[in-house]
């Protein structure tokens, strides 16, 4: 079937059999390997995307449910010089990245969260970030890198 959607602000089409998972289309079809498999059964949060500004796991969505909508992987989240974004700079910063499977989707959570909700406690990081496993950080560093450029971009909009 034909499948077309907004991908990180621009238009994609492909053909791809209905039954095609988001991440699948995203991975084989498009090519953009940013976005991980991890369990593939929705679970590890490897593959989280943003549909519509939502945090979803790819693997459990099929990629016509995407269809006329807006999706954003990792590669959408950099700056408008291709370098990496605030907050992924501060991944970098408080050592939160190690093996980094699981950064990905780690980083599109982060902005799910803070996007709805600008000044996060330590709790409401941690409780955005529950369906994103990670096996090396400790999950610490990656607390701190959320919180952390969640208070710069507060002081941002303060001093301009
Ligand atoms: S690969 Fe989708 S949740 Fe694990
Ligand atoms: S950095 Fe290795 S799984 Fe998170």
């Amino acid at each position: 079937m034909n499948i077309e959607f907004i991908l990180n602000g621009k238009p994609v089409q492909a053909q791809a059999p209905a039954d095609t998972s988001l991440l699948a289309f995203l991975r084989d079809t498009l090519g953009l390997t940013g976005t991980k498999e991890g369990c593939g059964i929705g679970e590890c949060g490897a593959c989280s995307v943003l549909l519509d500004g939502r945090l979803i796991n790819s693997c459990l969505t099929l990629a016509a449910q995407a269809s006329g909508r807006q999706v954003v992987t990792i590669e959408g989240l950099c700056n408008p010089d291709g370098g990496p974004s605030d907050l992924q700079q501060a991944f970098i910063h408080y050592g939160a990245v190690q093996c980094g499977f699981c950064i990905p989707g780690m980083v599109l959570a982060g902005e799910a969260l803070l996007s709805a909700n600008s000044r996060p406690s330590r709790i409401e990081i941690r409780e955005a970030i529950a369906g994103n496993l990670c096996r090396c950080t400790g999950y610490q560093q990656i607390v701190d890198a959320i919180q952390a450029t969640a208070a710069h971009r507060q002081e941002k909009i303060q001093h301009g």
